[in-house]
């Protein structure tokens, strides 16, 4: 229970940066409370006079005080509300943007491992959980921290036997809370557990849906679907009926105690004992304890839900990327580019084998290399070394002789310009897209030139829009060679130091790829190229060919004439695929 309190008084402590507005609000709270008391004992004291003396002369005077502390009442609530909703909307926005943050941070490590859906309901269900709890909540909770106290206080000056019998039903709520509390936290685990499936199924049938409606599984997966919403529906149904549970007690203890107040009051009444006004005072001030009541059994029912979201946040959180960036700062322009791999050695995380090993090579600065080998073979995974998104388990990766580790991170990624194999686009107006890729903002010119130089310039006048035209998600509207070509515009943006294409002509015809592949040469000389390739055509030219093995080893280093001279798996592969061309030619 302590270490709940001190999780949540964690994300609290984000509401105090707003103490001004917080204090303004949690001040009305009292305000607003005494005046809402005061319409009740106005109302009594107006009921008393009238049945005692009959005087009516009273009554200007009170309806004038009634009519100033409801306004009271009304311009307190109204602030309170307000500032408070305030302060929890802004914390809510930099709560989402810190998780976010993180989650970019975050290497990839950790994005493999989770699903998208998950990370999703944390930014968004779980925010919205401790919100609510933090800010309304705490809100109510304070509302009825002072009416609660006050009300009694009043009712046992009143009548000490009837305010007793109100402890009876509120010992009983706040006992049958404290048993209900277990179980609503285990129901609403599981309902926040079954959100983040829903949301993932949806996300990944969404994201794939031209796999599911090529392969015509729409029935399939529908029914995938539903049967995991009929999982969320089971376990919203249980906390449902947990909270009803709740709910009824709590209704159930107050129609007891109005019985009670009835009865005893009302003979009270009957025998004189207890005066009109008073018995008023009795049932008002009792059905204003009751909704702050209500509200806390809403709260106490919001409390497990807020412990479990503030987990799942905390330890987003705190996650620290395994990543880390050196100290040694590099100015782009000072950088050569010259690269070499010693004794490199990497095994992905859970993964039985390595993905590569005893990696020996240099790379020189203005120099290009090709990287090619079996698919599978880890070509991927060394390019995503140089910039970092994975670390060497053994050996060493230097940058100009400087070991990438030692060098700061943003600095390292900001040389690179790294263009994935899996093409992706953001849904963005294309030439935004391009400009992605730039560390500054790019006059329309510089993306044109960026454009003729990613040999796109025909297709993409051709576009509806030009250059304005809206890509449709991960870049579905355009063509895999357009695709392709547009990402390789995007790392040209930055003019990097170091281009790192992953097999990305592989989409793009052998006419094409020649006039890009030429481009490319002009445009980036003294720039060193990583370019791993299936088409060993793309790489002919280049200045050194790594061939690696299906286990991620070094099988042979040279140039295309040297390697072609040698029996392996290059002379093979290139004689296949001359055999192939020289077919499709013919054809
Ligand atoms: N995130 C990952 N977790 C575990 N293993 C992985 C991961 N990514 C790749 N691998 C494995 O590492 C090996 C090398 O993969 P990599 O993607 O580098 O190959 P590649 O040579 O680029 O293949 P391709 O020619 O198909 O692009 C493969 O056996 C692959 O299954
Ligand atoms: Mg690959």
């Amino acid at each position: 229970m302590l270490a709940s309190m001190s999780l949540l008084w964690h994300f609290f402590k984000r509401f105090l940066r707003y103490r001004g507005a917080l204090l303004a609000g949690l001040l009305c709270i009292p305000a607003a409370q005494l005046a809402d008391v005061a319409i009740t004992l106005l109302i009594g004291e107006a009921l008393d006079k009238v049945a005692q003396s009959g005087d009516t002369d009273y009554m200007p005077r009170i309806l004038g005080l009634l009519v100033g502390a409801a306004l009271l009442h009304s311009v307190f609530r109204f602030f309170q509300r307000w500032c408070i909703v305030v302060v929890s909307r802004r914390v809510e926005v930099n709560l989402k943007q810190d998780l976010f943050d993180r989650l970019t941070s975050l290497d990839f490590a950790f994005h493999d491992r989770s699903r998208s859906g998950d990370v999703v309901s944390r930014l968004t269900s779980d925010v919205e959980n401790l919100r609510m709890f933090l800010g309304p909540g705490l809100m109510y909770s304070a509302g009825a921290l002072v009416i609660v106290p006050i009300s009694i206080g009043i009712l046992l000056t009143l009548n000490q036997t009837l305010a007793l019998t109100m402890v009876i039903p509120m010992v009983s709520v706040a006992l049958v809370m404290k048993l209900l509390t277990p179980r609503l936290h285990k129901h609403s685990m599981t309902v926040q557990e079954s959100l983040g499936e829903i949301s993932h199924r949806a996300q990944e049938n969404f994201s794939g849906i031209r796999v599911v409606k090529g392969y015509d599984r729409e029935d399939h997966q529908a029914g995938l679907f539903s049967d995991t919403s009929r999982e969320n529906r089971d376990n919203q149904v249980r906390l449902g009926k947990a909270r009803g549970l709740t709910h009824a007690y709590i209704h159930t203890a107050f129609d007891t105690t109005f019985a009670v107040i009835l009865v005893i009051g009302g003979l009270a009444a009957i025998d004189r004992t207890l005066p009109l006004g008073d018995l008023f005072k009795f049932i008002d001030l009792t059905l204003k304890i009751f909704w702050p009541l209500i509200a806390m059994g809403w709260i106490a029912g919001m409390y497990p839900r807020a412990v479990a979201s503030a987990e799942r946040v905390r330890d987003l959180l705190n996650r620290s990327s395994d990543i880390e960036s050196g100290t040694t700062r590099i100015v782009k322009e000072d950088i050569q580019g010259g690269l070499s791999f010693e004794k490199l050695r990497f095994t992905y995380p859970e993964a039985t084998t390595c993905a590569l090993q005893d990696i020996d090579l240099r790379v020189p600065a203005g120099s290009t290399l090709g990287v090619v080998g079996p698919t599978g073979a880890g070509k991927t995974t060394l390019l995503e070394m140089v910039g970092r998104l994975h670390d060497v388990e053994s050996g060493r990766l230097c940058l100009d002789g400087t070991d990438v580790r030692e060098l700061d991170l943003d600095d390292l990624r900001q040389s690179l310009g790294y263009v994935p194999q899996d093409s992706f686009l953001f849904s963005e107006p294309f030439h935004e897209n391009i400009r992605f890729g730039a560390d500054q903002d790019l006059s329309a010119e510089h993306v044109e030139e960026l454009i003729r130089q990613s040999a796109l310039a025909d297709e993409v006048a051709a576009f509806p829009e030009g250059a304005e035209t809206l890509v449709g998600e991960r870049g579905v509207t355009l063509s895999g060679g357009q695709r392709q070509r547009a990402c390789i515009a995007r790392a040209l943006a930055r003019s990097p130091r170091v281009l790192i294409l992953d097999d990305c002509l592989s989409a793009v015809d052998s006419e094409t790829e020649k006039t890009l592949v030429d481009h490319l040469r002009q445009e980036g000389r003294g720039r060193t190229v990583l370019v791993a390739a299936h088409r060993l055509s793309t790489v002919a030219r280049a200045d050194q060919i790594l061939v690696l093995s299906g286990d991620g080893a070094v099988e042979a280093v040279g140039t295309h004439a040297e390697l072609l001279a040698r029996t392996g798996w290059y002379q093979d592969t290139w004689n296949q695929q001359q055999f192939l061309q020289d077919l499709g030619d013919q054809a």
